[in-house]
C-alpha cells in the first residue's frame, strides 16, 4: 500500500511529480523516493529519505533537476523497515534499471535464488525489500526491449504489483504494470502520467485510463500501448468527477475535522435523486440491472473491514428489521479464508469498501464470484478494483476522503444501506407506509447532523476533561453497538488511547471488572427500543465508580442522574440513529487526538487504502 507517481513527456521538471507524491502521501509515508533521466549524464539519478515527502524534498534542496521520464514513490513498509535502502525506487546491479512498486512479491525469495542461479551468484541485493529482485530481473531479460523485460519479470511474479519502471538504456519509455495494485494513466497535454489514484494526476488532467489486472503499459512522449496479457488493448479513456480543490483541505486545519464537518453534504450527495418518497421506495440506477435477481434472494452476505465492516453490522441490523432478509456479515480477512457456504441462487454477496482496493475485501470478493453469486458493492472511489469488479452498486458519492481515519464514508455507507434496505424492503413485505417514513426521515438527515455539529464545541470540552485517561470503554446495544465499536476504534486511531467497545450487555460478562474511578465509559443510548437496557448497564457502572459520558436523544432527561457530561443528538428513527450517534464520537476522538499533539490525518503505522493482506 504505497503511492507511485510517473511521467514521461515534454515537461522536463522532475519536481512536478513531488506535488502529486504529496497528494498520495495518506496511502503511506515512511518513506519517500525519486529517480529521473538525466539526458546530460545520460544516467538515471535518484534521491530518498527516510519519513515524509517534505523530507525528500528538503533534500532535493536546490539542486538543479533536469530530465525525465521520472517516478516517485511513498512507502508503506511491508518488507523491511523503513529506511533509506528499503526505500524505493529501487535499482539493479548496473544502476540503468529503477523501479517503484505498490504490492508483495510473495516469492521474492525463490526469484532471488533463481536469478543468482543464472547469474552465478553476482547479484547483489541491498535491501531487505520484496521489490528489489524486481529490478534485478529486469536487468537479467533486457534485450533491447524494455516492456519485453518487464513482460518477462512479472511473468515469474507470484504476489500483487502497480509498478513502474524506466531505464537509461531506454530512455524515452515508460513501463507500468498492474495486478492486484491499483494504477492509472493520466493523459496530459504534454505527456502521460502514472499514478496510484485520480489525486495524484488531478492538478494536470483529468483524462484518465483505468489499468485492469495483468494489464502492461508502454508510454512514450506521445504514444500509449496498452497490452491486456500480450494483445493490444484500446484504451478507455474516463474522466475523473473529483476537483482537485475538492481534495484539499478547504480551511480545516485537518482532513479529518474538514471530513467530518462535510457530513450533512457527503450525505446529501448520497442520497441525492435516489429518493421516490411518495412511492416510499428508492430509485438505484446501478442495481436496475439485477433488480430482477434481488427479488429472489434470500440472503445477503457482507464482507468489509475496518469502519466499512462496523458499516456492514449496522446494515445487518437494517436488512433484516426492515427488509426481512438474513444477512452475514464477514471481516474481508476472515472471509477468504474460511469456507463459506454461499448458495449461488439465492445469496447477493455486498462488499463496502471506501477505498475499493482494500485486498482482504477484494479477495473475498474474488472467492464469491468464483462460487457464482451475485455480487454487489457499496463503494466511494469510482472506477476502483471493487466497484469494476461487482455485478452491480451503490455508489457513495460522498467525495475523497483523504483523512486516514473514515468519517464520512461511514456515514455514507449507512446511508447507502438504508437506501439498499428500503429498495430489498419494498421488493417484499415492506409497507407503503413504512417505505414513506424511511424515505422521509433520510431525507432529514442533513439537517439532524449539521444541528449536531452546529453544538460542536461541547464535545470539545468532553475532550479537554476525559483526553487524559489512558482506557475507556464504548458501549451500546443493537443499532448502537457497532456505532460504540467505530467510536472505539477512531479514538484508537487518532489519539492512541486504549479503547474497548462491547455490547451494553456483555459487560457483566468480564469487562466490568475494569471499571474504576479511572476508567471511563462512553455510552450511546439514543432513546429507542434498548434504552432501558442501557440504563441498568449504566447503574451498574455507576456503582462501581466509573465515570461515564452519555449520549442520548435530546430531550431525554432520564439519563440526567447518572452523569452531568451529557450528549445530545436529535430524534430521528432507530434504525437511521447510528448516522447520528457517530458524529460525536468521530469529533471527540479528533479532539482528544489534536490535544495530544498528534497528526490526526495520519496516525502512525496506518495508511488510508489496505491494499495488502
Ligand atoms: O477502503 P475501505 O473502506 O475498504 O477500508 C477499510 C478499512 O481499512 C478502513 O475503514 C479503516 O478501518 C479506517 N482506517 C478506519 O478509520
Amino acid at each position: 500500500m504505497c503511492g507511485i507517481i510517473g511521467y514521461i513527456g515534454k515537461q522536463s521538471d522532475p519536481r512536478v511529480g513531488l506535488e502529486a507524491l504529496k497528494r498520495l502521501e495518506y496511502r503511506g509515508y515512511d518513506s519517500a523516493g525519486m529517480a529521473y533521466y538525466d539526458p546530460g549524464t545520460k544516467k538515471i539519478s535518484s534521491e530518498k529519505a527516510v519519513g515524509r515527502v517534505s523530507l525528500l524534498e528538503e533534500k532535493l534542496g536546490a539542486r538543479k533537476l533536469v530530465g525525465a521520464p521520472f517516478i516517485f514513490h511513498t512507502r508503506w513498509a511491508t518488507h523491511g523497515v523503513p529506511s533509506k535502502k528499503n526505500a524505493h525506487p529501487h535499482v539493479d546491479c548496473t544502476g540503468d534499471f529503477y523501479i517503484v512498486h505498490n504490492g508483495i512479491v510473495e516469492n521474492y525469495r525463490e526469484l532471488k535464488q533463481w536469478l543468482n542461479e543464472q547469474d552465478s551468484g553476482t547479484h547483489e541485493f541491498k535491501s531487505e525489500t520484496d521489490t528489489e529482485v524486481l529490478a534485478h530481473l529486469v536487468e537479467y531479460f533486457y534485450k533491447e526491449n524494455l516492456l519485453e523485460a518487464v513482460q518477462q519479470t512479472l511473468n515469474m511474479v507470484r504476489g500483487t504489483y502497480g509498478i513502474a519502471v524506466i531505464s537509461s538504456r531506454a530512455p524515452d519509455e515508460l513501463v507500468a504494470a498492474r495486478l492486484g495494485s491499483p494504477l492509472l494513466i493520466g493523459v496530459g497535454q504534454d505527456g502521460y502520467f502514472v499514478s496510484s489514484d485520480p489525486s495524484g494526476v488531478l492538478a494536470h488532467t483529468k483524462q484518465v485510463v483505468y489499468l485492469e489486472d495483468n494489464e502492461i503499459v508502454k508510454l512514450t512522449s506521445s504514444d500509449m500501448k496498452v497490452l491486456s496479457k500480450d494483445t493490444v488493448k484500446l484504451p478507455k479513456v474516463e474522466e475523473i468527477e473529483w476537483d482537485l480543490e475538492e481534495a484539499q483541505k478547504g480551511g480545516y486545519e485537518h482532513f479529518m475535522l474538514k471530513e467530518t464537518m462535510e457530513q450533512p453534504e457527503s450525505i446529501e450527495s448520497t442520497f441525492r435523486g435516489r429518493l421516490v418518497p411518495d412511492e416510499g421506495n428508492v430509485k438505484l440506477g446501478g442495481l436496475e440491472l439485477v433488480a430482477d435477481k434481488l427479488k429472489d434472494i434470500k440472503k445477503i452476505h457482507i464482507v468489509a473491514c475496518g469502519t466499512a465492516y462496523y458499516a456492514g453490522m449496522i446494515g445487518k441490523y437494517m436488512l433484516e428489521e426492515y427488509a426481512g432478509i438474513p444477512v452475514e456479515v464477514d471481516l474481508g480477512s476472515e472471509f477468504r479464508y474460511r469456507k463459506p457456504i454461499l448458495n449461488k441462487k439465492q445469496t447477493a454477496f455486498l462488499c463496502i469498501s471506501q477505498s475499493g482496493e482494500t485486498a482482504d475485501t477484494l479477495a473475498s470478493l474474488k472467492e464469491a464470484k468464483m462460487k457464482g453469486v451475485l455480487t454487489l458493492g457499496i463503494v466511494n472511489v469510482v472506477g476502483s478494483t471493487i466497484a469494476r469488479e461487482t455485478d452491480a452498486g451503490i455508489y457513495n458519492h460522498a467525495g475523497p476522503e483523504i483523512g486516514v481515519a473514515s468519517t464520512k464514508a461511514f456515514t455514507s455507507q449507512l446511508t447507502a444501506l438504508a437506501l439498499l434496505t428500503v429498495f430489498l424492503g419494498r421488493q417484499r413485505n415492506m409497507s407503503l407506509t413504512a417505505g414513506k417514513e424511511i424515505t422521509e426521515e433520510i431525507k432529514k438527515l442533513p439537517k439532524l447532523v449539521k444541528e449536531i455539529l452546529d453544538d460542536a464545541d461541547k464535545i470539545k470540552k468532553l475532550a479537554q476533561k476525559y483526553k487524559g485517561y489512558p482506557n475507556m470503554f464504548y458501549l451500546g446495544r443493537k443499532y448502537n453497538y457497532p456505532v460504540a465499536m467505530e467510536g472505539a476504534l477512531k479514538i484508537k486511531e487518532v489519539s492512541y488511547m486504549h479503547a474497548e467497545s462491547y455490547a451494553g450487555g456483555e459487560m457483566k460478562h468480564g469487562p466490568i471488572a475494569l471499571i474504576d474511578k479511572n476508567f471511563p465509559t462512553f455510552a450511546i443510548m439514543p432513546r429507542d427500543s434498548v434504552f432501558e437496557k442501557m440504563m441498568s448497564n449504566m447503574e451498574e457502572i455507576k456503582a462501581r465508580s466509573g465515570p461515564i459520558i452519555i449520549m442520548t436523544t435530546k430531550g431525554n432527561n432520564s439519563a440526567n442522574s447518572l452523569t452531568e457530561d451529557l450528549v445530545y443528538i436529535p430524534e430521528t428513527i432507530e434504525m437511521l440513529s447510528p448516522i447520528l450517534s457517530v458524529i460525536p464520537l468521530q469529533l471527540f476522538a479528533y479532539h482528544v487526538g489534536v490535544m495530544r499533539g498528534l497528526n490526526v490525518d495520519k496516525p502512525r503505522n496506518l495508511a488510508k487504502s489496505v491494499t495488502v493482506e
